[in-house]
């Protein structure tokens, strides 16, 4: 068996034909592509207006910036990928931390309490799951806005609307191992608000409001019109791959059920359709486990060892330290992540579960 990789993106002759016929037919930069990529996402997401950017992480810092978050609290979770706390520094503003729940692994919604200087909360749809958007909408209250950090979760969907589309904003990343990517580096902004998508076009963009005229101080923070020919095509094939991601997760969960040692991830409901952005299971001896599977050419990762709070710059910058979020904390000792992508064969995927079963003296 080849080494089983935890994710890997698929380029097909005819994504890198779009991306070529772009770089010679178009403008460079926010040529053509751009503006339909743009039109195409937001319709699939289901928002009026859909902004591209550089990068998730660029999506994150504007969104924040454009709702003027500065010298205030954005509360979010501590288990995430870092960017999504850095993005609340970078506008200026404080993150304060709710911790996880240890079910979907997604911020806990008992745990947003917002106080007078709380702006916003950012909600991360980890691992492709999306959060439990109902209650945390209502412990936030009305003036507190939402921005849904969906960088894991292109095409999930929550209470029959996708994620992207149940906040005030929401920021896609397209960084390679995504659900889907644009051969590079990239994100998307969905809204429905006018002004918000105004103003975001301006930051992306020098805060240009005319050729030669900027009354904001914007960014060089544009998606390049060769990766949205790529992403165009990629946005195609989303849903045909969250389905065999799922299909991917029915068949692991189906043959590590009894496997007593492990917890496997949620599977989603009626109401939550997950995509699957990664397949992470808790177990107690994680480190062996992924021991094992590398001896067999598996890789498994670890997402995230580290929350973001004890991470050694917000242990500075915070004052931080072991225990403020217990639940993250036990999370981020026990997650492993298995190999999940559209192109993974049934084969691949039993051969994985064969080699977690035999590690607890099982048999497959
Ligand atoms: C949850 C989350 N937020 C933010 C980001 C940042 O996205 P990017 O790498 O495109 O800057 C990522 C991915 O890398 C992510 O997984």
């Amino acid at each position: 068996m080849n080494k089983i990789p935890v994710s890997r993106p698929t380029v097909t002759d005819e994504m890198v034909a779009a991306m070529a016929d772009a770089v010679r037919n178009e403008r460079m930069v926010l040529g053509e592509s751009v503006f339909r990529f743009e039109e195409e996402f937001a319709r699939y997401i289901g928002t009026k207006h859909a902004i591209s950017v550089s990068s998730g992480t660029d999506a994150l810092i504007l969104t924040m910036m454009a709702l003027n978050v500065r010298g205030r609290e954005v509360i979010t979770t501590p288990l995430s990928f870092i960017a999504t706390a850095n993005a609340i520094v970078h506008a200026g503003a404080t993150p304060i931390f709710a911790d996880a729940s240890l079910k979907d692994y997604n911020i806990e919604p008992s745990e947003v309490r917002p106080g007078r200087d709380t702006a916003a909360v950012m909600p991360v749809h980890l691992f492709g799951y999306p959060a439990r958007m109902d209650e945390i909408r209502e412990n936030a209250g009305e003036r507190v806005k939402i921005v849904e950090d969906a960088c894991q979760a292109h095409g999930a969907v929550y209470k029959g609307r996708k994620v992207g589309a149940l906040g005030d904003a929401g920021c896609f990343s397209f960084y390679a191992t995504k659900n889907m990517t644009v051969g590079g580096d990239g994100g998307m902004i969905t809204t429905s608000d006018d002004r918000l998508a105004a103003d975001l076009r301006k930051l992306r963009d020098c805060g240009r409001v005319s050729r030669y005229e900027h009354d904001v101080f914007g960014f060089t923070a544009r998606l390049n019109t060769a990766n949205a020919a790529f992403g165009r095509v990629q946005l195609r094939h989303l849903d045909g791959w969250n389905e065999r991601r799922r299909a991917i997760a029915r068949r692991y969960a189906e043959r590590l059920k009894d496997v007593e040692e492990i917890v496997l991830p949620p599977t989603g409901s009626r109401d939550v359709v997950p995509v699957f952005h990664l397949f992470v299971i808790q177990a107690e001896d994680r480190d062996a486990l992924a021991r094992t599977l590398l001896e067999r050419n598996i890789e498994a990762l670890v997402h995230y060892p580290i929350p973001i709070h004890l991470q050694p710059v917000y242990r500075d910058a915070l004052g931080m330290s072991e225990g403020s979020y217990p639940d993250s904390e036990r999370l981020a000792g026990r997650v492993l992540s298995l190999p999940i992508f559209p192109t993974l064969t049934d084969e691949e995927v039993d051969w994985v579960c064969q080699a977690i079963v035999e590690h607890y003296g099982g048999k497959a």
